[in-house]
Protein backbone atom coordinates (compact mmCIF):
# COMPACT_ATOMS: atom_id res chain seq x y z
CA UNK A 1 0.00 0.00 0.00
CA UNK A 2 2.51 2.29 0.61
CA UNK A 3 4.36 1.49 -2.54
CA UNK A 4 1.29 2.70 -4.12
CA UNK A 5 1.29 6.00 -2.46
CA UNK A 6 4.94 6.59 -3.13
CA UNK A 7 4.26 6.35 -6.39
CA UNK A 8 1.27 8.23 -7.12
CA UNK A 9 2.79 11.11 -5.13
CA UNK A 10 5.67 10.58 -7.56
CA UNK A 11 3.64 10.94 -10.32
CA UNK A 12 1.54 13.87 -9.23
CA UNK A 13 4.82 15.89 -8.46
CA UNK A 14 5.37 15.30 -11.73
CA UNK A 15 1.96 15.92 -13.51
CA UNK A 16 1.88 19.36 -11.38
CA UNK A 17 5.62 20.36 -12.96
CA UNK A 18 3.88 19.02 -16.16
CA UNK A 19 0.74 21.46 -15.63
CA UNK A 20 3.21 24.64 -14.64
CA UNK A 21 5.24 24.16 -17.54
CA UNK A 22 2.73 24.03 -20.54
CA UNK A 23 0.61 26.83 -18.30
CA UNK A 24 4.00 29.29 -18.90
CA UNK A 25 4.30 28.34 -22.08
CA UNK A 26 0.88 28.86 -23.02
CA UNK A 27 1.01 32.39 -21.80
CA UNK A 28 4.13 32.89 -22.82
CA UNK A 29 3.05 32.24 -26.61
CA UNK A 30 0.68 35.77 -27.60
CA UNK A 31 -2.64 34.34 -29.06
CA UNK A 32 -2.45 34.57 -33.00
CA UNK A 33 -4.42 38.12 -34.06
CA UNK A 34 -7.98 37.74 -35.61
CA UNK A 35 -7.94 39.09 -39.73
CA UNK A 36 -10.56 41.77 -38.55
CA UNK A 37 -6.94 42.83 -36.55
CA UNK A 38 -4.43 42.71 -39.19
CA UNK A 39 -6.64 44.64 -41.41
CA UNK A 40 -7.35 47.69 -39.20
CA UNK A 41 -3.91 47.22 -38.45
CA UNK A 42 -3.01 47.80 -42.47
CA UNK A 43 -4.91 50.89 -42.72
CA UNK A 44 -4.25 52.72 -39.52
CA UNK A 45 -0.21 52.04 -40.70
CA UNK A 46 -1.23 53.96 -44.17
CA UNK A 47 -3.39 56.70 -42.22
CA UNK A 48 -4.46 56.23 -38.73
CA UNK A 49 -6.03 59.49 -38.23
CA UNK A 50 -8.23 59.17 -41.25
CA UNK A 51 -8.54 55.36 -40.09
CA UNK A 52 -9.69 56.68 -36.87
CA UNK A 53 -11.54 59.44 -38.31
CA UNK A 54 -9.90 62.27 -36.18
CA UNK A 55 -8.02 64.95 -36.60
CA UNK A 56 -4.06 64.92 -37.03
CA UNK A 57 -1.64 65.58 -34.20
CA UNK A 58 -0.64 69.89 -35.06
CA UNK A 59 3.40 70.09 -36.39
CA UNK A 60 5.74 67.93 -37.39
CA UNK A 61 5.96 64.29 -35.51
CA UNK A 62 9.05 64.84 -33.24
CA UNK A 63 11.38 62.31 -34.43
CA UNK A 64 10.90 64.01 -37.82
CA UNK A 65 13.28 66.26 -37.22
CA UNK A 66 16.15 64.05 -37.01
CA UNK A 67 16.37 64.13 -41.07
CA UNK A 68 16.20 66.58 -43.45
CA UNK A 69 15.80 64.20 -47.32
CA UNK A 70 12.24 64.39 -46.86
CA UNK A 71 10.74 67.48 -46.96
CA UNK A 72 6.98 67.12 -46.15
CA UNK A 73 5.68 68.75 -43.49
CA UNK A 74 2.50 68.58 -40.87
CA UNK A 75 0.16 65.63 -40.70
CA UNK A 76 1.85 63.33 -43.75
CA UNK A 77 5.09 62.82 -41.17
CA UNK A 78 2.47 61.22 -38.51
CA UNK A 79 1.49 58.45 -40.66
CA UNK A 80 3.64 55.15 -40.17
CA UNK A 81 3.73 54.79 -43.81
CA UNK A 82 5.85 57.94 -45.02
CA UNK A 83 8.27 56.95 -42.09
CA UNK A 84 8.64 53.24 -43.14
CA UNK A 85 7.10 53.36 -46.76
CA UNK A 86 4.71 51.29 -48.68
CA UNK A 87 6.65 48.20 -48.36
CA UNK A 88 7.48 48.69 -45.13
CA UNK A 89 11.22 48.58 -46.08
CA UNK A 90 12.36 52.33 -44.96
CA UNK A 91 15.47 53.25 -46.06
CA UNK A 92 16.32 49.36 -46.75
CA UNK A 93 13.61 49.61 -49.55
CA UNK A 94 11.70 51.50 -51.97
CA UNK A 95 12.46 55.42 -49.44
CA UNK A 96 16.32 54.16 -50.00
CA UNK A 97 16.36 56.84 -52.44
CA UNK A 98 13.76 60.15 -53.68
CA UNK A 99 11.95 62.46 -52.05
CA UNK A 100 10.17 60.14 -49.49
CA UNK A 101 13.89 58.96 -48.33
CA UNK A 102 14.62 59.89 -44.07
CA UNK A 103 16.82 56.41 -43.66
CA UNK A 104 14.27 55.55 -40.71
CA UNK A 105 14.34 51.97 -40.50
CA UNK A 106 12.96 48.65 -42.28
CA UNK A 107 9.84 47.88 -40.09
CA UNK A 108 9.41 44.35 -41.86
CA UNK A 109 12.63 43.09 -40.74
CA UNK A 110 12.58 44.33 -37.44
CA UNK A 111 8.79 42.85 -36.39
CA UNK A 112 10.01 39.69 -37.46
CA UNK A 113 12.13 39.40 -33.93
CA UNK A 114 9.52 41.45 -32.36
CA UNK A 115 6.91 40.01 -30.11
CA UNK A 116 3.92 41.95 -31.00
CA UNK A 117 3.89 43.40 -27.36
CA UNK A 118 7.59 44.99 -27.86
CA UNK A 119 5.97 46.87 -30.97
CA UNK A 120 3.42 48.22 -28.83
CA UNK A 121 6.08 49.19 -26.22
CA UNK A 122 7.78 50.99 -28.25
CA UNK A 123 4.63 53.16 -29.87
CA UNK A 124 4.50 54.03 -26.37
CA UNK A 125 7.84 54.70 -26.64
CA UNK A 126 9.28 52.22 -24.38
CA UNK A 127 12.64 52.51 -26.12
CA UNK A 128 12.51 55.99 -27.58
CA UNK A 129 10.21 58.79 -25.93
CA UNK A 130 10.31 60.16 -29.85
CA UNK A 131 8.30 57.64 -30.59
CA UNK A 132 5.43 57.75 -28.54
CA UNK A 133 1.89 57.58 -29.82
CA UNK A 134 0.28 56.81 -26.46
CA UNK A 135 -1.87 60.39 -26.52
CA UNK A 136 -3.35 59.31 -30.20
CA UNK A 137 -3.74 55.58 -30.27
CA UNK A 138 -5.61 53.22 -27.71
CA UNK A 139 -3.70 49.78 -26.85
CA UNK A 140 -5.89 48.10 -29.18
CA UNK A 141 -5.05 50.38 -32.23
CA UNK A 142 -1.54 49.68 -31.57
CA UNK A 143 -2.04 45.84 -30.73
CA UNK A 144 -3.60 45.59 -34.31
CA UNK A 145 -0.42 47.63 -35.89
CA UNK A 146 1.86 45.29 -34.33
CA UNK A 147 -0.43 42.29 -35.32
CA UNK A 148 -0.29 43.76 -39.41
CA UNK A 149 3.18 44.36 -39.24
CA UNK A 150 4.32 40.98 -37.86
CA UNK A 151 1.81 38.50 -39.50
CA UNK A 152 -0.14 41.14 -42.29
CA UNK A 153 2.56 42.34 -43.85
CA UNK A 154 3.85 41.11 -47.50
CA UNK A 155 7.33 41.48 -49.02
CA UNK A 156 7.14 43.30 -51.97
CA UNK A 157 10.52 42.60 -53.52
CA UNK A 158 10.17 39.61 -54.33
CA UNK A 159 7.58 41.21 -56.84
CA UNK A 160 8.44 44.45 -57.75
CA UNK A 161 11.94 45.18 -59.80
CA UNK A 162 13.44 47.96 -57.46
CA UNK A 163 14.90 49.30 -60.65
CA UNK A 164 12.15 49.21 -63.12
CA UNK A 165 9.64 48.97 -61.16
CA UNK A 166 7.80 47.18 -62.94
CA UNK A 167 6.29 43.72 -62.04
CA UNK A 168 8.45 40.86 -61.93
CA UNK A 169 7.02 37.27 -63.28
CA UNK A 170 3.45 38.72 -63.61
CA UNK A 171 0.40 36.91 -65.23
CA UNK A 172 -1.31 39.41 -67.11
CA UNK A 173 -4.06 37.44 -68.28
CA UNK A 174 -5.08 36.49 -65.26
CA UNK A 175 -4.29 40.05 -63.60
CA UNK A 176 -7.10 41.09 -66.58
CA UNK A 177 -9.63 38.81 -65.62
CA UNK A 178 -9.26 40.16 -62.00
CA UNK A 179 -9.18 44.12 -62.90
CA UNK A 180 -11.99 43.58 -65.51
CA UNK A 181 -14.52 41.40 -62.88
CA UNK A 182 -13.91 43.53 -59.57
CA UNK A 183 -12.05 46.92 -60.19
CA UNK A 184 -13.43 47.97 -63.22
CA UNK A 185 -17.20 49.21 -62.46
CA UNK A 186 -15.55 51.69 -60.27
CA UNK A 187 -11.97 52.37 -62.23
CA UNK A 188 -13.12 51.99 -65.22
CA UNK A 189 -12.20 49.93 -68.10
CA UNK A 190 -9.22 51.80 -68.83
CA UNK A 191 -8.45 52.87 -65.34
CA UNK A 192 -9.25 56.36 -65.50
CA UNK A 193 -12.86 56.83 -64.43
CA UNK A 194 -11.24 57.91 -60.80
CA UNK A 195 -9.02 60.67 -60.32
CA UNK A 196 -6.65 60.41 -57.62
CA UNK A 197 -4.94 63.98 -56.00
CA UNK A 198 -2.18 62.61 -54.74
CA UNK A 199 1.51 64.54 -53.62
CA UNK A 200 -0.02 67.18 -55.50
CA UNK A 201 -0.85 65.61 -58.80
CA UNK A 202 -3.78 64.50 -60.15
CA UNK A 203 -3.57 60.79 -61.76
CA UNK A 204 -5.14 57.83 -62.48
CA UNK A 205 -4.57 54.07 -61.62
CA UNK A 206 -2.31 53.91 -64.28
CA UNK A 207 0.02 56.45 -63.19
CA UNK A 208 -0.23 55.69 -59.65
CA UNK A 209 0.85 51.87 -60.52
CA UNK A 210 4.13 52.67 -62.37
CA UNK A 211 5.05 55.74 -60.24
CA UNK A 212 4.22 53.85 -56.78
CA UNK A 213 3.68 50.10 -56.95
CA UNK A 214 4.07 49.63 -53.09
CA UNK A 215 1.01 51.86 -52.12
CA UNK A 216 -0.67 50.65 -54.97
CA UNK A 217 -0.26 46.92 -53.75
CA UNK A 218 -1.36 47.45 -49.79
CA UNK A 219 -4.18 49.59 -51.17
CA UNK A 220 -5.27 46.95 -53.28
CA UNK A 221 -4.82 44.30 -50.54
CA UNK A 222 -5.97 46.61 -47.48
CA UNK A 223 -8.49 49.68 -48.60
CA UNK A 224 -8.25 52.77 -48.41
CA UNK A 225 -9.93 55.00 -45.01
CA UNK A 226 -13.44 56.35 -45.52
CA UNK A 227 -13.57 54.31 -49.03
CA UNK A 228 -15.59 51.22 -49.80
CA UNK A 229 -13.96 49.28 -52.74
CA UNK A 230 -13.28 45.25 -52.56
CA UNK A 231 -9.97 44.85 -51.03
CA UNK A 232 -7.89 41.78 -52.15
CA UNK A 233 -7.89 40.93 -48.11
CA UNK A 234 -11.61 40.21 -47.81
CA UNK A 235 -11.47 38.69 -51.65
CA UNK A 236 -9.35 36.34 -50.32
CA UNK A 237 -6.36 36.87 -52.81
CA UNK A 238 -2.93 35.43 -52.32
CA UNK A 239 0.04 37.98 -52.72
CA UNK A 240 0.40 36.72 -56.78
CA UNK A 241 -3.39 37.90 -57.23
CA UNK A 242 -2.04 41.27 -56.65
CA UNK A 243 0.89 41.23 -58.02
CA UNK A 244 -1.08 40.20 -61.23
CA UNK A 245 -3.53 42.74 -60.66
CA UNK A 246 -0.86 45.53 -60.53
CA UNK A 247 1.06 44.33 -63.76
CA UNK A 248 -2.40 45.28 -65.50
CA UNK A 249 -2.29 48.04 -63.70
CA UNK A 250 0.55 49.40 -65.19
CA UNK A 251 -0.29 48.70 -68.31
CA UNK A 252 -3.30 51.03 -68.48
CA UNK A 253 -2.60 54.52 -69.59
CA UNK A 254 -1.59 56.79 -67.50
CA UNK A 255 -2.49 60.29 -68.92
CA UNK A 256 -3.41 61.97 -71.81
CA UNK A 257 -6.82 61.31 -74.03
CA UNK A 258 -8.86 58.40 -72.55
CA UNK A 259 -7.79 55.47 -74.94
CA UNK A 260 -10.39 53.71 -76.93
CA UNK A 261 -10.32 50.46 -75.25
CA UNK A 262 -10.32 47.97 -78.26
CA UNK A 263 -7.14 45.90 -76.24
CA UNK A 264 -9.57 44.87 -73.53
CA UNK A 265 -12.41 42.53 -74.23
CA UNK A 266 -15.24 43.62 -72.49
CA UNK A 267 -15.81 40.42 -69.81
CA UNK A 268 -19.16 39.56 -68.50
CA UNK A 269 -18.86 41.45 -65.38
CA UNK A 270 -20.73 38.83 -62.99
CA UNK A 271 -17.84 36.32 -63.97
CA UNK A 272 -15.35 35.39 -61.43
CA UNK A 273 -16.95 37.67 -59.25
CA UNK A 274 -15.92 36.38 -56.50
CA UNK A 275 -12.06 35.14 -57.36
CA UNK A 276 -11.70 33.45 -54.14
CA UNK A 277 -13.81 29.86 -55.35
CA UNK A 278 -15.36 27.75 -53.01
CA UNK A 279 -11.77 25.56 -53.02
CA UNK A 280 -9.86 28.68 -51.29
CA UNK A 281 -12.65 29.55 -49.07
CA UNK A 282 -12.21 25.82 -47.69
CA UNK A 283 -8.58 25.96 -47.29
CA UNK A 284 -8.62 29.59 -45.43
CA UNK A 285 -11.61 27.96 -43.52
CA UNK A 286 -9.07 24.75 -42.62
CA UNK A 287 -6.30 27.42 -42.08
CA UNK A 288 -8.26 29.29 -39.39
CA UNK A 289 -8.99 25.76 -38.09
CA UNK A 290 -5.24 25.20 -37.51
CA UNK A 291 -4.54 28.58 -35.98
CA UNK A 292 -7.42 28.27 -33.62
CA UNK A 293 -6.61 24.77 -33.10
CA UNK A 294 -2.95 25.67 -31.98
CA UNK A 295 -4.27 28.33 -29.76
CA UNK A 296 -6.55 26.09 -27.94
CA UNK A 297 -3.98 23.17 -27.45
CA UNK A 298 -2.10 24.60 -24.71
CA UNK A 299 -6.01 25.35 -22.40
CA UNK A 300 -6.87 21.65 -24.54
CA UNK A 301 -3.17 20.11 -22.45
CA UNK A 302 -4.25 22.16 -18.97
CA UNK A 303 -7.42 20.82 -18.98
CA UNK A 304 -6.24 17.01 -19.39
CA UNK A 305 -3.51 17.88 -16.99
CA UNK A 306 -5.96 18.90 -14.22
CA UNK A 307 -8.39 15.99 -14.76
CA UNK A 308 -5.29 13.49 -14.51
CA UNK A 309 -4.13 15.13 -11.50
CA UNK A 310 -8.15 14.84 -9.96
CA UNK A 311 -7.70 10.94 -10.72
CA UNK A 312 -4.69 10.23 -9.21
CA UNK A 313 -5.62 12.30 -6.07
CA UNK A 314 -8.81 10.43 -6.20
CA UNK A 315 -6.51 7.29 -5.86
CA UNK A 316 -4.49 8.43 -3.50
CA UNK A 317 -7.61 9.30 -1.42
CA UNK A 318 -8.84 6.23 -1.79
CA UNK A 319 -5.20 3.75 -1.57
CA UNK A 320 -4.86 5.98 2.17
CA UNK A 321 -8.62 4.47 3.25
CA UNK A 322 -7.84 0.67 2.95
C1 LIG B 1 8.41 60.48 -38.05
C2 LIG B 1 8.83 59.19 -38.47
C3 LIG B 1 8.16 57.96 -37.88
C4 LIG B 1 6.82 57.68 -37.82
C5 LIG B 1 5.65 58.55 -38.22
C6 LIG B 1 6.72 56.35 -37.30
N1 LIG B 1 7.96 55.84 -37.04
FE1 LIG B 1 8.38 54.00 -36.40
N2 LIG B 1 10.34 54.46 -36.25
C7 LIG B 1 10.90 55.65 -36.63
C8 LIG B 1 12.32 55.65 -36.29
C9 LIG B 1 13.29 56.79 -36.53
C10 LIG B 1 12.59 54.40 -35.68
C11 LIG B 1 13.91 53.91 -35.12
C12 LIG B 1 14.34 54.73 -33.94
C13 LIG B 1 13.39 54.54 -32.84
O1 LIG B 1 13.32 53.42 -32.36
O2 LIG B 1 12.68 55.48 -32.48
C14 LIG B 1 11.32 53.67 -35.68
C15 LIG B 1 11.17 52.39 -35.23
C16 LIG B 1 10.02 51.63 -35.36
C17 LIG B 1 9.90 50.24 -35.06
C18 LIG B 1 11.03 49.32 -34.62
C19 LIG B 1 11.02 49.10 -33.15
C20 LIG B 1 12.22 48.32 -32.67
O3 LIG B 1 12.14 47.87 -31.53
O4 LIG B 1 13.19 48.16 -33.41
C21 LIG B 1 8.61 49.87 -35.30
C22 LIG B 1 7.99 48.49 -35.15
C23 LIG B 1 7.91 51.05 -35.74
N3 LIG B 1 8.79 52.10 -35.77
C24 LIG B 1 6.57 51.09 -36.09
C25 LIG B 1 5.89 52.26 -36.39
C26 LIG B 1 4.44 52.35 -36.55
C27 LIG B 1 3.47 51.18 -36.45
C28 LIG B 1 4.16 53.65 -36.82
C29 LIG B 1 2.80 54.29 -37.02
C30 LIG B 1 1.95 54.36 -35.85
C31 LIG B 1 5.41 54.37 -36.84
N4 LIG B 1 6.43 53.50 -36.56
C32 LIG B 1 5.52 55.71 -37.11
C33 LIG B 1 10.25 56.69 -37.24
C34 LIG B 1 8.87 56.80 -37.36
C1 LIG C 1 -16.83 50.47 -55.38
C2 LIG C 1 -15.93 51.21 -56.25
C3 LIG C 1 -14.50 50.71 -56.33
C4 LIG C 1 -14.06 49.47 -56.75
C5 LIG C 1 -14.88 48.29 -57.22
C6 LIG C 1 -12.62 49.53 -56.67
N1 LIG C 1 -12.21 50.76 -56.25
FE1 LIG C 1 -10.29 51.37 -55.96
N2 LIG C 1 -10.92 53.13 -55.24
C7 LIG C 1 -12.24 53.55 -55.19
C8 LIG C 1 -12.30 54.87 -54.59
C9 LIG C 1 -13.56 55.69 -54.35
C10 LIG C 1 -10.97 55.22 -54.28
C11 LIG C 1 -10.49 56.47 -53.58
C12 LIG C 1 -10.32 57.63 -54.50
C13 LIG C 1 -9.66 58.79 -53.79
O1 LIG C 1 -8.78 58.56 -52.97
O2 LIG C 1 -10.07 59.90 -54.06
C14 LIG C 1 -10.14 54.11 -54.69
C15 LIG C 1 -8.77 54.08 -54.54
C16 LIG C 1 -7.96 53.08 -55.00
C17 LIG C 1 -6.52 53.05 -54.86
C18 LIG C 1 -5.66 54.05 -54.10
C19 LIG C 1 -5.20 55.21 -54.93
C20 LIG C 1 -4.31 56.11 -54.12
O3 LIG C 1 -4.56 57.30 -54.08
O4 LIG C 1 -3.37 55.62 -53.51
C21 LIG C 1 -6.08 51.91 -55.47
C22 LIG C 1 -4.65 51.44 -55.57
C23 LIG C 1 -7.23 51.23 -55.98
N3 LIG C 1 -8.37 51.95 -55.68
C24 LIG C 1 -7.20 50.02 -56.64
C25 LIG C 1 -8.32 49.25 -56.91
C26 LIG C 1 -8.25 47.92 -57.45
C27 LIG C 1 -6.98 47.21 -57.86
C28 LIG C 1 -9.54 47.47 -57.52
C29 LIG C 1 -10.00 46.09 -57.92
C30 LIG C 1 -9.47 45.02 -57.10
C31 LIG C 1 -10.41 48.54 -57.04
N4 LIG C 1 -9.64 49.60 -56.68
C32 LIG C 1 -11.78 48.45 -56.99
C33 LIG C 1 -13.34 52.82 -55.60
C34 LIG C 1 -13.32 51.51 -56.03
Amino acid sequence: MKRLVKVSSVFIILTGFFIFWMSSTALADEPPPSRQDILRGARLYDNWFAALDVAPPPGDMPIWSRQSTNTRSGPDTWRCSECHGWDYGGAGGAYASGSHTTGFPDVLRLSTDLQMRDIVAHLQGANDPGHDFSAYLDESSMLQLAAFLKYGAIDDALYIDPLSLQVIAADLERGRALYLSTCRRCHGEDGRSILFRSEGIDEYLGSLANRDPWRFLHRTRFGVAGTDMPIGYDLNWTAEDGRDVLAFAQSLPTGGEIAVSEDYQPVDSTQGEAPAGPADDVLSGILTGIAAFTGAVGYAVLFIGGFLLLGFLVVLLLGRRK
